[in-house]
């Protein structure tokens, strides 16, 4: 494995130190060094003599699916939004809100080229007319990184002036739901729209438009560059391809880590150091609060895309926290619940009355398991967006595996 991302303590304390909040723009690779090693090369020779058809089956080669949490294959997304009539768009999803997710954050302040000839590339083979890039502010050093790079690719010709338009986010974890998303480009306020119909036929000012997240740009390079062997070549507990686990919690030395698809948690929290000093594993949240929480026997499962399903769960975007001994399931559940009731949109009643009963109901000193199993079923099946349709799910598997806190 690869651990690309640490905060030090000595990082922190520096900070703490100088009293300095400003973003400190990271190092990263720049233009200059990423063409030294071929950067953009990919992307001329495609729109010289390129296929996208043949680009397409290379990602679905690779497997390559939908990084954001979803899991949609990426090549599948690109054929329906190039069987739209043009003009089209690219959004990039870069509004990273899932508790415990950061490694869109760390490619970015790496290696925010590889994401932008992905983009590129992908631009091209939808033949977009522009690209809005999303980004949340909570990542100040990147907008201003982006903003540098994006005038150096207009310097250089590599994107002409205005064709890459980076728009700024305003807090709202809604906002990373992608039609909610194409709200807050459009100027409005980000509420999700019903779908069908799709952002592939209908999106940015009703344009087809094709949202990726920013990883699976990356990864939309890096298998142009490399082939789909990039993938391909780990296989590991029947799993093939590889992830990147944002790992956060209760181990040794929290970061992301960059493992086989196939991992179990027993595998990623080996890759952080094993758990932190004192502390016993307990249970674990697989991909961020709308996945809930599982309890430490089930370390066997491979965290990746369809394998957690049977077990009332999914990887989402492998935001991965671990709790210990010293932690309350019931306590993180009820904290969850409290974050998805503060970020609902209160479009739909199921979902922004729900969240609010939920967290009324979790704070009784024992919970009424029918009436919030009723209302469980209530979120799931009418709220209008993944938002309500996922939030009880640290209900039901704190009720499923924890039921002794409850
Ligand atoms: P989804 O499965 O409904 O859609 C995924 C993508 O496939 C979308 O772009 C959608 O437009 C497209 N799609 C699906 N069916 C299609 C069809 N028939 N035709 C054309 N396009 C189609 O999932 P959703 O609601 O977009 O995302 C949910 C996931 O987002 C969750 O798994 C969660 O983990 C993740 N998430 C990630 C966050 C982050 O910070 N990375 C924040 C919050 C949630
Ligand atoms: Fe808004 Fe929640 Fe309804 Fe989604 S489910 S549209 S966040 S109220």
């Amino acid at each position: 494995h690869r651990h690309i991302h640490q905060a030090t303590p000595e990082k922190i304390d520096a900070v703490i130190a100088g009293g300095d909040f400003r973003p400190v723009t990271p190092e990263y690779e720049d233009l200059l060094s990423y063409r030294g090693r071929g950067g953009y090369d990919k992307l001329t020779e495609l729109r010289e003599s390129g296929n996208w058809e043949q680009v397409q089956d290379m990602l679905l080669e690779a497997g390559l699916r939908g990084l954001g949490g979803a899991g949609f294959p990426s090549g599948k997304k690109w054929g329906f939004v190039r069987s739209e009539e043009g003009p089209r768009y690219l959004a990039v999803n870069g509004d990273e809100g899932e508790p415990g997710t950061f490694k869109d954050r760390v490619h970015l302040e790496r290696e925010p080229h590889i994401f932008l000839e992905g983009m590129l590339i992908a631009a091209w083979a939808v033949e977009a007319d522009k690209c809005f890039i999303y980004m949340r502010d909570e990542y100040p050093a990147i907008l201003k990184l982006l903003r540098k790079e994006i005038a150096a690719l207009e310097e250089a010709g590599i994107a002409p002036a205005g064709y890459i338009d980076l728009r700024r986010g305003a807090g709202a974890y809604i906002c990373g739901e992608e039609s909610a998303m194409i709200e807050s480009i459009e100027g409005k306020r980000g509420i999700p729209r019903l779908r069908p119909p799709y952002v592939a036929q209908v999106g940015i000012f009703d344009r087809p438009t094709l949202v990726h997240n920013v990883e699976t740009l990356h990864w939309v390079a890096m298998i142009c560059r490399e082939g789909p062997e990039v993938m391909n070549a780990t296989v590991h507990n029947e799993r093939t391809g590889l992830r990147n686990y944002s790992v956060s919690g209760r181990v040794a030395t929290p970061g992301v880590y960059l493992l086989p698809a196939g991992s179990t948690i027993t595998d990623v929290i080996a890759a952080a150091g094993g758990m932190a000093e004192g502390h016993v594993f307990k249970a674990y949240q697989p991909g961020g609060p709308s996945s809930g929480l599982l309890p430490a026997h089930m370390d066997h499962v491979p965290l990746d895309f369809d394998t957690l399903q049977p077990h009332g769960t999914f990887i989402g975007s492998a935001a991965v926290v671990v709790l210990s001994d010293q932690d309350s399931a019931r306590d993180a559940a009820l904290n969850m619940l409290r974050f998805f009731e503060s970020e609902s949109c209160g479009q739909c009643t199921p979902c922004r009355v729900g969240c609010e009963k939920a967290v009324k109901l979790m704070q009784a000193e024992t919970w009424d398991r029918e009436l919030l199993t009723d209302l469980c079923q209530v979120m799931t099946d009418a709220s209008i967006c993944g938002l309500g349709q996922a939030a009880p799910n640290p209900i039901k598997l704190v009720i499923q595996h924890f039921s002794e806190e409850v």
